[in-house]
Protein backbone atom coordinates (compact mmCIF):
# COMPACT_ATOMS: atom_id res chain seq x y z
CA UNK A 1 0.00 0.00 0.00
CA UNK A 2 1.41 3.52 -0.70
CA UNK A 3 1.27 5.89 2.35
CA UNK A 4 -0.99 9.02 1.87
CA UNK A 5 1.45 12.04 1.13
CA UNK A 6 0.66 13.69 4.13
CA UNK A 7 1.57 11.72 6.90
CA UNK A 8 5.65 10.80 6.90
CA UNK A 9 6.51 7.33 8.25
CA UNK A 10 8.64 8.01 11.52
CA UNK A 11 9.44 4.17 11.46
CA UNK A 12 10.86 2.30 8.37
CA UNK A 13 11.40 -1.62 8.51
CA UNK A 14 12.96 -3.48 4.98
CA UNK A 15 13.21 -6.86 4.73
CA UNK A 16 13.05 -7.30 8.30
CA UNK A 17 13.86 -10.47 9.39
CA UNK A 18 14.95 -13.23 12.46
CA UNK A 19 14.99 -16.68 12.54
CA UNK A 20 15.75 -18.82 15.62
CA UNK A 21 17.66 -22.33 13.87
CA UNK A 22 15.03 -22.83 11.21
CA UNK A 23 11.82 -20.95 12.33
CA UNK A 24 11.89 -17.45 10.41
CA UNK A 25 9.95 -15.59 13.21
CA UNK A 26 9.82 -12.70 11.08
CA UNK A 27 10.31 -12.66 7.13
CA UNK A 28 11.51 -10.25 4.61
CA UNK A 29 8.63 -7.74 6.47
CA UNK A 30 9.06 -4.45 4.84
CA UNK A 31 6.43 -1.99 6.14
CA UNK A 32 5.97 1.75 7.27
CA UNK A 33 4.37 3.35 10.30
CA UNK A 34 3.18 7.21 9.45
CA UNK A 35 3.87 9.34 12.41
CA UNK A 36 0.42 10.59 14.60
CA UNK A 37 -1.46 7.55 14.03
CA UNK A 38 -2.22 4.33 15.11
CA UNK A 39 -0.98 1.15 13.17
CA UNK A 40 -2.02 -2.41 14.37
CA UNK A 41 -0.05 -4.96 13.87
CA UNK A 42 -2.68 -8.23 13.83
CA UNK A 43 -1.87 -12.18 13.07
CA UNK A 44 -3.06 -15.05 14.32
CA UNK A 45 -1.04 -16.59 17.62
CA UNK A 46 2.69 -17.33 16.82
CA UNK A 47 3.03 -14.95 13.48
CA UNK A 48 5.64 -13.01 14.83
CA UNK A 49 4.12 -10.35 16.15
CA UNK A 50 5.98 -10.33 19.69
CA UNK A 51 8.85 -11.03 17.82
CA UNK A 52 8.49 -7.48 15.59
CA UNK A 53 8.49 -5.70 18.42
CA UNK A 54 11.32 -7.20 20.25
CA UNK A 55 13.37 -6.43 17.04
CA UNK A 56 12.34 -2.80 16.79
CA UNK A 57 13.13 -2.16 20.35
CA UNK A 58 16.17 -3.70 20.36
CA UNK A 59 15.41 -6.43 22.53
CA UNK A 60 16.60 -8.85 19.34
CA UNK A 61 18.98 -8.34 16.38
CA UNK A 62 17.53 -9.06 13.33
CA UNK A 63 19.28 -11.50 11.22
CA UNK A 64 18.65 -9.61 8.07
CA UNK A 65 17.23 -5.97 6.98
CA UNK A 66 17.02 -2.80 8.11
CA UNK A 67 14.98 -0.68 10.60
CA UNK A 68 15.15 3.30 10.46
CA UNK A 69 13.62 5.76 12.83
CA UNK A 70 12.81 9.37 12.19
CA UNK A 71 15.41 8.95 9.20
CA UNK A 72 18.33 7.13 11.22
CA UNK A 73 19.50 3.59 10.97
CA UNK A 74 19.06 2.45 14.78
CA UNK A 75 18.82 -1.60 13.14
CA UNK A 76 22.22 -2.08 15.32
CA UNK A 77 20.93 -0.67 18.33
CA UNK A 78 20.67 -1.54 22.01
CA UNK A 79 17.48 -1.56 23.82
CA UNK A 80 19.04 1.67 25.66
CA UNK A 81 19.56 3.31 23.06
CA UNK A 82 16.60 2.72 20.96
CA UNK A 83 14.37 4.11 24.31
CA UNK A 84 16.90 7.05 24.33
CA UNK A 85 16.14 7.88 20.44
CA UNK A 86 12.23 8.18 21.18
CA UNK A 87 10.92 4.75 20.92
CA UNK A 88 9.28 2.83 24.62
CA UNK A 89 7.29 -0.13 24.38
CA UNK A 90 4.99 -2.17 27.16
CA UNK A 91 5.10 -5.91 27.37
CA UNK A 92 2.84 -8.55 27.04
CA UNK A 93 2.74 -9.08 30.80
CA UNK A 94 4.21 -6.69 32.93
CA UNK A 95 5.73 -6.73 36.25
CA UNK A 96 4.15 -4.72 38.52
CA UNK A 97 5.95 -4.21 42.22
CA UNK A 98 2.30 -4.71 43.78
CA UNK A 99 3.66 -3.75 47.25
CA UNK A 100 5.73 -0.16 45.86
CA UNK A 101 3.64 3.02 45.32
CA UNK A 102 2.33 3.62 41.89
CA UNK A 103 4.81 6.53 41.45
CA UNK A 104 7.62 4.43 42.54
CA UNK A 105 6.95 1.64 40.38
CA UNK A 106 6.99 3.61 37.34
CA UNK A 107 10.47 5.65 38.23
CA UNK A 108 11.65 1.86 39.02
CA UNK A 109 10.44 0.87 35.20
CA UNK A 110 11.81 3.59 33.70
CA UNK A 111 15.15 3.22 35.06
CA UNK A 112 15.35 -0.22 33.70
CA UNK A 113 14.67 0.79 30.33
CA UNK A 114 16.86 3.90 30.52
CA UNK A 115 20.39 2.74 31.96
CA UNK A 116 22.47 0.13 30.22
CA UNK A 117 22.40 -3.04 32.76
CA UNK A 118 19.60 -4.23 35.22
CA UNK A 119 22.60 -4.19 37.97
CA UNK A 120 23.28 -0.43 37.14
CA UNK A 121 19.55 0.33 37.03
CA UNK A 122 19.40 -1.10 40.36
CA UNK A 123 22.42 -0.30 41.94
CA UNK A 124 21.78 3.47 43.27
CA UNK A 125 24.67 5.57 42.63
CA UNK A 126 25.64 9.42 43.14
CA UNK A 127 24.20 10.44 39.66
CA UNK A 128 20.93 8.19 39.84
CA UNK A 129 20.51 9.68 43.34
CA UNK A 130 21.31 13.49 41.54
CA UNK A 131 18.26 12.39 38.80
CA UNK A 132 15.82 11.34 41.50
CA UNK A 133 13.77 14.84 41.44
CA UNK A 134 13.91 14.88 37.36
CA UNK A 135 12.70 10.90 36.99
CA UNK A 136 9.62 11.71 39.88
CA UNK A 137 8.84 14.41 37.77
CA UNK A 138 8.94 12.44 34.47
CA UNK A 139 6.85 9.61 36.45
CA UNK A 140 4.49 12.22 37.80
CA UNK A 141 4.19 13.38 34.20
CA UNK A 142 3.53 10.17 32.57
CA UNK A 143 1.06 8.97 35.18
CA UNK A 144 -1.13 11.99 34.47
CA UNK A 145 -0.93 11.17 31.03
CA UNK A 146 -2.46 7.73 31.97
CA UNK A 147 -5.06 9.38 34.28
CA UNK A 148 -3.04 8.09 37.60
CA UNK A 149 -1.85 11.03 39.05
CA UNK A 150 -4.66 10.93 42.00
CA UNK A 151 -3.48 7.11 42.58
CA UNK A 152 0.16 7.98 42.45
CA UNK A 153 0.62 6.85 46.38
CA UNK A 154 -1.63 3.92 46.33
CA UNK A 155 0.41 -0.04 46.08
CA UNK A 156 0.62 -0.75 42.53
CA UNK A 157 -1.14 -4.26 43.78
CA UNK A 158 -4.33 -2.04 45.11
CA UNK A 159 -5.13 -1.02 41.27
CA UNK A 160 -7.64 -3.05 38.82
CA UNK A 161 -6.44 -4.55 36.15
CA UNK A 162 -7.42 -1.67 33.76
CA UNK A 163 -5.05 0.38 36.12
CA UNK A 164 -1.92 -1.59 36.43
CA UNK A 165 -2.18 -1.75 32.37
CA UNK A 166 -2.45 1.69 32.38
CA UNK A 167 0.97 1.74 34.98
CA UNK A 168 2.34 -0.41 32.36
CA UNK A 169 2.12 2.35 29.92
CA UNK A 170 2.97 5.39 32.29
CA UNK A 171 6.29 3.08 32.39
CA UNK A 172 6.54 3.32 28.90
CA UNK A 173 5.60 6.68 28.71
CA UNK A 174 8.46 7.58 31.25
CA UNK A 175 11.12 7.93 28.96
CA UNK A 176 8.87 10.77 26.66
CA UNK A 177 8.33 8.48 23.31
CA UNK A 178 7.62 9.65 19.82
CA UNK A 179 6.44 5.85 19.79
CA UNK A 180 5.19 3.83 21.55
CA UNK A 181 4.43 -0.06 20.91
CA UNK A 182 1.97 -1.83 22.39
CA UNK A 183 2.25 -5.35 22.95
CA UNK A 184 -1.89 -6.86 23.10
CA UNK A 185 -2.78 -3.76 25.65
CA UNK A 186 -6.15 -5.44 26.02
CA UNK A 187 -5.01 -8.68 27.44
CA UNK A 188 -7.07 -10.00 30.07
CA UNK A 189 -9.64 -7.42 30.05
CA UNK A 190 -13.40 -6.78 30.12
CA UNK A 191 -15.06 -5.02 27.12
CA UNK A 192 -15.72 -2.14 29.35
CA UNK A 193 -11.97 -1.65 30.49
CA UNK A 194 -11.01 -2.18 26.82
CA UNK A 195 -13.05 0.46 25.96
CA UNK A 196 -11.67 2.70 28.57
CA UNK A 197 -8.20 1.78 27.34
CA UNK A 198 -8.75 2.29 23.37
CA UNK A 199 -9.91 5.68 24.69
CA UNK A 200 -6.81 6.39 26.10
CA UNK A 201 -4.54 4.94 23.13
CA UNK A 202 -6.80 7.15 20.78
CA UNK A 203 -6.14 10.48 23.35
CA UNK A 204 -2.32 9.88 23.33
CA UNK A 205 -2.38 10.08 19.54
CA UNK A 206 -4.48 13.07 19.41
CA UNK A 207 -1.64 14.95 22.12
CA UNK A 208 1.04 13.91 19.48
CA UNK A 209 2.25 10.17 19.71
CA UNK A 210 2.72 7.56 17.29
CA UNK A 211 1.53 4.27 17.85
CA UNK A 212 1.99 0.37 16.86
CA UNK A 213 -0.05 -1.97 19.11
CA UNK A 214 -0.17 -5.48 18.83
CA UNK A 215 -3.11 -8.02 18.89
CA UNK A 216 -4.57 -11.39 17.55
CA UNK A 217 -8.17 -10.32 17.80
CA UNK A 218 -9.00 -8.45 14.91
CA UNK A 219 -12.21 -6.98 15.88
CA UNK A 220 -10.42 -5.34 19.01
CA UNK A 221 -8.38 -2.94 16.17
CA UNK A 222 -11.64 -2.50 13.87
CA UNK A 223 -12.47 0.66 15.21
CA UNK A 224 -8.98 2.07 16.67
CA UNK A 225 -6.65 1.83 13.92
CA UNK A 226 -5.47 4.12 11.15
CA UNK A 227 -3.87 1.11 9.49
CA UNK A 228 -3.01 -2.57 9.90
CA UNK A 229 -0.80 -4.85 9.50
CA UNK A 230 -0.92 -8.27 9.21
CA UNK A 231 1.40 -10.72 9.70
CA UNK A 232 1.37 -14.67 9.23
CA UNK A 233 3.97 -16.88 9.53
CA UNK A 234 6.32 -13.96 10.05
CA UNK A 235 5.45 -12.75 6.27
CA UNK A 236 2.92 -10.03 5.73
CA UNK A 237 0.92 -10.49 3.97
CA UNK A 238 -1.84 -7.38 4.07
CA UNK A 239 -1.12 -3.74 5.32
CA UNK A 240 -4.22 -1.36 4.75
CA UNK A 241 -7.08 0.52 6.77
CA UNK A 242 -9.06 -1.59 8.69
CA UNK A 243 -11.95 -1.95 5.80
CA UNK A 244 -9.86 -3.10 2.97
CA UNK A 245 -7.70 -5.05 5.43
CA UNK A 246 -10.41 -7.09 6.48
CA UNK A 247 -11.99 -8.20 3.41
CA UNK A 248 -8.24 -9.28 1.93
CA UNK A 249 -8.91 -12.24 0.86
CA UNK A 250 -5.15 -13.84 2.41
CA UNK A 251 -6.15 -12.31 5.41
CA UNK A 252 -9.95 -13.82 6.12
CA UNK A 253 -7.79 -17.19 5.17
CA UNK A 254 -5.21 -16.68 7.58
CA UNK A 255 -7.72 -16.40 10.38
CA UNK A 256 -10.40 -18.38 9.31
CA UNK A 257 -8.51 -21.23 7.23
CA UNK A 258 -6.30 -22.47 10.13
CA UNK A 259 -7.39 -23.26 13.25
CA UNK A 260 -9.07 -21.74 16.73
CA UNK A 261 -9.01 -18.06 15.72
CA UNK A 262 -12.32 -18.32 13.91
CA UNK A 263 -14.87 -15.53 14.76
CA UNK A 264 -12.46 -12.63 16.00
CA UNK A 265 -13.54 -10.57 12.54
CA UNK A 266 -15.76 -8.16 11.55
CA UNK A 267 -17.29 -7.30 14.76
CA UNK A 268 -16.28 -3.43 15.51
CA UNK A 269 -15.61 -2.55 19.34
CA UNK A 270 -18.29 -0.40 19.82
CA UNK A 271 -17.01 3.04 21.11
CA UNK A 272 -13.44 2.20 20.19
CA UNK A 273 -13.28 4.50 17.30
CA UNK A 274 -14.51 8.09 19.12
CA UNK A 275 -12.31 8.80 21.59
N1 LIG B 1 13.60 -16.19 21.56
C1 LIG B 1 13.00 -17.10 20.78
N2 LIG B 1 13.57 -18.31 20.54
C2 LIG B 1 12.96 -19.22 19.75
N3 LIG B 1 11.77 -19.03 19.16
C3 LIG B 1 11.16 -17.85 19.36
C4 LIG B 1 11.72 -16.83 20.18
N4 LIG B 1 10.87 -15.76 20.18
C5 LIG B 1 9.83 -16.11 19.43
N5 LIG B 1 9.99 -17.35 18.91
C6 LIG B 1 9.07 -18.07 18.02
O1 LIG B 1 8.73 -17.19 16.98
C7 LIG B 1 7.37 -17.39 16.59
C8 LIG B 1 6.64 -16.06 16.70
O2 LIG B 1 6.46 -15.76 18.07
P1 LIG B 1 5.80 -14.41 18.58
O3 LIG B 1 6.44 -13.28 17.90
O4 LIG B 1 5.85 -14.43 20.06
O5 LIG B 1 4.31 -14.58 18.05
P2 LIG B 1 3.01 -13.68 18.34
O6 LIG B 1 3.39 -12.57 19.24
O7 LIG B 1 2.54 -13.25 16.99
O8 LIG B 1 2.01 -14.61 18.97
C9 LIG B 1 6.82 -18.45 17.50
O9 LIG B 1 6.87 -19.68 16.81
C10 LIG B 1 7.74 -18.43 18.68
O10 LIG B 1 7.79 -19.67 19.32
MG1 LIG C 1 2.83 -12.03 21.18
Amino acid sequence: MPEPEHSAPILEVQDLGIHFGGLHAVRDVTASLPAGQITAIIGPNGAGKSTFFNLISGFYQPTSGRIRFEGEDITRLKTHQVVARGIARTFQTTTIYKELSVLEGVMIGHRVRTRAGLFDALLRTGRERHDEAGSRLGAMRALERVGLAPQAGRPAGALTQEGQKRVGIAMALASDPALLLLDEPAAGMNPEETVNLMSLIRELVTGGLTVALVEHKMSLVMGLADQILVLHHGQKIAQGTPAEVSRDPAVIEAYLGGHAHGGQMGQRTEGGAHA
